[in-house]
């Protein structure tokens, strides 16, 4: 009987993804070597749920008009909200501004460089409090978003996909790839993300590139296709979503507070205007105000 492979440990996989990292390596502003905490933070969040390409822009922005948390916390929550302008999911920058009044009224206007700290901030999760400590401040901590699930799926566990998640299981996991060095570690876990990205996708995974193919447990298995459910895009077109994102262009456009009659405009079927106008209202995206009119947070 052949005996079973062990599982690659970090110094397996580590050497030849950062090499590939070294070369193939997109160069995003955040990666910069100055770039500040505050501008890992301020990416992290933007990249959330939101596309590189379209965050590369809205971050260059953002971080011109707000160099520093306490240049944000000085400004209103509206202009934030109007700063985020089509990234979408704008509860983001809600929670962008609460961090910048938080770590200017309680960490002195530095971003803490502590996971525990880092994740009393409004917003910031398991995943932002490692990925900040770690890019930022090149400590070791497992970073793991839904790329690197992937890679360690398959090329430590032969699995096409990646199960469901699991912090503590997938920070094991991760953690066991890094190498002791904490500069190092921190190296390897946005080379692992960027491999996720760029190689080791989804659907089309380009193996013949990829650096650790000759080690992945899953190509050793003959990369069996994927058994579990598949996750359908979500719908946007109709959506209450978009309503709300028609909404916030009205109000975003003007300096001044709206009438209703300029957001009854964006759209017809007037209960889903309604419901989409008081789940705005409700988080905190939109002030209604004693006239009547309504206006973007103060
Ligand atoms: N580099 C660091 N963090 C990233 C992220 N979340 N997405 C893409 N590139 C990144």
């Amino acid at each position: 009987m052949a005996a079973a492979r062990p599982a690659p440990n970090g110094s397996d996989l580590a050497g030849p993804v950062l090499a590939w990292y070294a070369a193939a390596a997109r160069e995003l502003p955040w990666r910069a070597a100055d770039a500040s905490p505050w501008a890992v933070l301020v990416s992290e969040i933007m990249l959330q749920q939101t596309p590189v390409a379209r965050v590369r822009p809205a971050y260059d922005a953002w971080l011109q008009r707000w160099p520093t948390p306490s240049a944000l916390a000085a400004d209103s929550a509206g202009e934030a909200v109007r700063m985020w302008g089509k990234l979408g999911y704008p509860r983001r920058a809600l929670r962008l501004h609460e961090c910048a009044t938080v770590i200017t009224a309680r960490f002195g206007g530095a971003v803490p460089d502590d996971v525990a700290e880092l994740l009393t901030l409004p917003g910031v999760g398991a995943y932002t409090a490692r990925a900040v400590a770690s890019f930022a401040f090149a400590q070791r901590h497992p970073v793991v978003d839904t790329n690197v699930r992937r890679v360690v799926a398959r090329a430590v566990d032969g699995q096409g996909n990646a199960g469901p998640p699991s912090t503590a299981r997938d920070h094991a996991a991760v953690e066991a790839l890094l190498p002791t060095e904490p500069a190092v570690a921190a190296r390897v876990g946005v080379a692992l993300m960027e491999l996720g990205a760029l190689v080791c996708t989804a659907r089309t995974p380009r193996c013949p590139s990829c650096p650790i193919a000759d080690r992945c447990a899953w190509r050793q298995a003959g990369s069996p296709p994927y058994a579990g459910p598949t996750v359908r895009p979500q719908r946007f077109t109709g959506t209450d979503r978009q309503v709300r994102g028609l909404l916030m262009d009205v109000l975003r456009g003007s300096d001044e507070p709206v009438v209703r009659g300029a957001l009854d405009l964006v759209w017809p079927d007037a209960a889903q205007r309604e419901r989409a106008l008081a789940a705005l209202v409700a988080d905190g995206l939109v002030d209604p105000l004693p006239d009547g009119r309504f206006a973007l947070p103060a």
